[in-house]
């Protein structure tokens, strides 16, 4: 097994997120928790687990304040602790503004090239600004506790401008950062009032290295720095960036799951049992199923998803009767209107089609409205005989990964979005594009007919390359990364990266008697 944690050499991690990987939520039956939906968690979670550190986030569950200490500290996972997860408060109006406004109604849209729910609010952008100053104030005072040098790692869009804050007070710490969603072309923040896409970049460039998906997203990122930023000079092919006497470095890094987690989940007894019980019920005497997972998000491409399968069953009415899709379709941001509308769509439209082709034997949409748990989810994935990935446009798209890895039976055909980071990374997917509807037909079709020793081959082989490259090779190969840029391989001669601290944002200084002996509490054993 990769031992992750050599790269890191004594220093401790304190990983920055928007979303925390354990919430606690207060229902009728007392407190209980969950892991929100969504690949930043489910990457990272099994990454921290091994390396500990602090991950700080906001903390989002009606229970989390009932559940930590007075500062917001608490060890997770919850049964099990193996690192501190420290929470940070947001209120209503932090959440409109900064969570809901600037980054999920502005920069999502705009990043994912969808343009149409694009929207810029001036008091949103100043939340989003302040809220980032907090977030900053927040990792350095954890950066203050930990014991060994802290190397700090934010991730995603919510906090573009964190580095170049956390740098401000800070100035020597070694700060990354990755961008979980794709990064746009110029043309993109053009759609940005004047001096907040300028503002964006150099809140980025306050980091040391600057990790994407794809090459693609690296090279999207220099041309908008070369076209916003006229005082920084951008050394493309050794994928650097010199400004304000920094050097900033770039890399492609394709994120992943925990490929043996998935593998070793699929394969107990239970999930044998359900997977069996699925295949029976859905898919014996040479019928098919289907799956696909997603948040109901705009991204994701679920209309166009449905008008493939309504397509399918129009043109190919054989079918009827003999493939059944599971969709598990998880709420999402459901205070935007644009994901009200969106999930209010998909009910409507899997209505429609199971009217318009379902029998009293048989309904061709089996619609799981609802977190589901690993367990059944990988039971899922085995029993699948496709899974369809449809996104208009995805960073990475770890759905794909976790069928692959949960595919142990080796008879699944993954039917994939050319619009994904993950299609960059996998071979023997049935690439479609979604925004075509008959292409996106052809390939169902395709993958249904495919013959049996072909979906055996090709899934033997995704799951051969995924087995090479799972999120512990990842998370390795960022902290080698990390490693030798922090031996000095990435200090230019003519750069001096240090430069003299200054208070901290708001006037307040942080909160350097932070006790180190304010070890982190679990209060909920009866959990
Ligand atoms: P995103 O990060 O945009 O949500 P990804 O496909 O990269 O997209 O990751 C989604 C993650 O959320 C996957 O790990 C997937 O298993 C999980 N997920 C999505 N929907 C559900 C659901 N209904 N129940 C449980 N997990 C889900
Ligand atoms: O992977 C992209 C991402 O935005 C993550 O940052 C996030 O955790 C996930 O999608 C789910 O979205 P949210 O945290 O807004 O529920």
């Amino acid at each position: 097994m990769t031992d992750v944690t050599r790269h890191l050499d004594g220093r401790t991690l304190i990983l920055l997120s928007n979303r925390e990987p354990y919430e606690h939520l207060a229902g009728t039956e007392g407190i209980h928790v969950r892991q929100p939906p969504g690949g930043l968690v489910s990457a990272l979670d099994p990454t921290m687990r091994r390396t500990s550190g602090t991950w700080v986030a906001w903390g989002s569950g009606s229970a989390d304040r009932e559940t930590a200490d007075e500062v917001g500290r608490l060890g997770v996972p919850p049964f099990e602790p193996a690192y501190t997860l420290r929470r940070v408060w947001l209120d209503e109006s932090d959440i409109a503004g900064y969570y809901l406004g600037f980054a999920n109604s502005a920069l999502w849209p705009l990043c994912h090239l969808l343009i149409q729910h694009f929207e810029f609010h001036r008091e949103h952008w100043e939340c989003y600004q302040h809220i980032n100053a907090r977030f900053a104030k927040a990792v350095y005072e954890e950066s203050l506790r930990v014991t060994g040098t802290p190397q700090v790692w934010v991730q995603d869009y919510h906090f573009a401008l964190v580095p170049a804050e956390l740098r401000r007070f800070a100035p020597d710490i070694f700060i990354h950062h990755f961008w979980h969603i794709p990064f746009p072309p110029p043309d993109m923040l053009r759609l940005l009032p004047p001096g907040v896409s300028e503002a964006l970049l150099r809140g980025l460039l306050g980091n040391d290295l600057l990790e994407f998906h794809t090459e693609r997203h690296c090279h999207n990122f220099l041309n908008c720095v070369r076209e916003f930023l006229p005082d920084a000079q951008v050394r493309g092919e050794s994928r650097r960036v010199a400004v304000d006497g920094r050097s900033v470095s770039l890399g492609a890094f394709p994120i992943s799951i925990d490929v043996d987690a998935f593998e070793r989940i699929a394969l107990t007894e239970e999930s044998d049992a359900r997977a069996s019980a699925l295949r029976q019920r859905y898919a014996r005497g040479g019928r098919a199923l289907g799956v696909s997972v997603d948040r109901i998000d705009y991204t994701k491409g679920i209309p166009e998803r449905l008008r493939a399968l309504d397509r399918l069953w129009h043109e190919s009415p054989e079918l009827r009767g003999r493939f059944t899709m599971i969709v598990v379709a998880t709420p999402s941001r459901t205070e935007l209107v644009p994901y009200q509308t969106l999930e209010a769509d998909v009910l409507a439209a899997v209505r429609e089609i199971n009217e318009r082709y379902g029998t009293d034997e048989w309904e061709p949409i089996v619609l799981i409205h609802e977190n589901v748990h690993a367990e059944l989810l990988a039971a899922i994935y085995r029993a699948a005989d496709l899974c369809l990935v449809s996104s208009l446009q995805d960073g990475m798209n770890l759905v794909a990964k976790e069928f692959v890895a949960s595919q142990v039976d080796e008879h699944g055909v993954l039917v994939l979005s050319r619009f994904t980071g993950a299609a960059e990374g996998i071979d023997e997917a049935v690439l479609i594009n979604p925004f075509n509807v008959g292409e996106f037909t052809d390939g169902i079709r395709a993958a249904l007919e495919m013959p049996a020793s072909e979906r055996q081959r090709r899934m033997r082989a995704m799951r051969t390359q995924l087995h090479r490259s799972t999120i512990f090779d990842w998370l390795e190969s960022i902290l080698a990364r990390c490693a030798e840029l922090m031996d000095g391989n990435c200090v230019e001669p003519d750069v001096e990266r240090r430069r003299p601290p200054v208070a901290v944002a708001d006037g307040a200084e942080p909160n350097a008697a932070l006790d180190p002996t304010d070890r982190p509490q679990w209060r909920d054993a009866h959990l």
